[in-house]
């Protein structure tokens, strides 16, 4: 049985992404608050803004664990992106989750030693961590320093345009979370992925 398990998660990048999917977590819940000014005797909303803004410090110090060991322990080579035939990687791929898998058909990308990813994974672990996380990461700071954001854009506040961006983002992180988890569920069995990025290895599913 051995040879059908691959160490895909080393020690490093497991402490990484439960702090990350913490941080996201409780950042949602907080964003959600103060969006929509939820506040009274058991939630203080100058408690949940600053909860919010330790906890985005903390994701933003976590992210540079993410980029830096990325490049030191060479995970960024799953990460990149191939222009070419790209589009109909992933229709083979989103069919395979529509139709192919249902009827039982093996995967169009096996993962092995060299995959990593499947092209849709490939694709959205890059749009979010290479995209859209740094732009929340900056947005969020420029919200802990609003002197540094440009007072008005036609008239409207840059700092309100700042939060939008912002919340918007947090929205496609959400979007991006709840796909996350159900994709994860599909493997060997619906807990294997889980188990995997708990304890680094990755049990192939045929
Ligand atoms: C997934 C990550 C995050 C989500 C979902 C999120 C969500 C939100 C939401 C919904 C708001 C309210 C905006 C509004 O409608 O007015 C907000 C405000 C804010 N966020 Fe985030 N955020 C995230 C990450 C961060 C990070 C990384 C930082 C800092 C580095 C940060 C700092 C702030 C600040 C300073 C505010 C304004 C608080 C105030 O009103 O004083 N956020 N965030
Ligand atoms: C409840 C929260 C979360 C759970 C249960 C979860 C689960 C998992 C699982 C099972 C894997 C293994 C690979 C797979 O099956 O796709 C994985 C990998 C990954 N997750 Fe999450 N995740 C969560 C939150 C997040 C968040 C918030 C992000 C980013 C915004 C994220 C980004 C990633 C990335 C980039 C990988 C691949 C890491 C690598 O091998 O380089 N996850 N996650």
């Amino acid at each position: 049985m051995s040879e059908s398990k691959i160490y895909f998660y080393p020690l490093w990048l497991r402490i990484w992404h439960s702090v990350n999917a913490l941080c996201i977590i409780v950042l949602i819940i907080t964003g959600f608050l103060m969006h929509y000014g939820i506040h009274g005797k058991f939630i203080n909303f100058y408690l949940i803004v600053r909860f919010h803004n330790y906890t985005g410090v903390i994701l933003a110090l976590n992210y540079l664990v993410f980029f830096s060991g990325n490049i030191v322990f060479g995970n960024k080579k799953f990460y990149r992106l191939k222009i070419k035939g790209w589009l109909q990687r992933i229709i083979r791929q989103s069919e395979y989750y529509a139709f192919g898998m249902f009827k039982g058909q093996q995967p169009p990308f096996p993962l092995n030693e060299k995959r990593k990813f499947n092209p849709l994974q490939k694709f959205s672990y890059f749009f979010s961590m290479y995209l859209i996380l740094p732009l929340v990461i900056i947005s969020g700071i420029a919200l802990l320093y609003p002197e540094i954001i440009v007072e008005e854009v036609y008239d409207v506040s840059g700092v309100f345009l700042t939060a939008l961006f912002h919340a918007g983002l947090g929205f496609i992180i959400l979007m991006f979370l709840i796909v996350h988890v159900y994709a994860a569920s599909i493997g060997k069995n619906p807990i294997q992925n889980f188990k995997s990025i708990i304890n680094g290895w990755h049990e192939l599913s045929h």
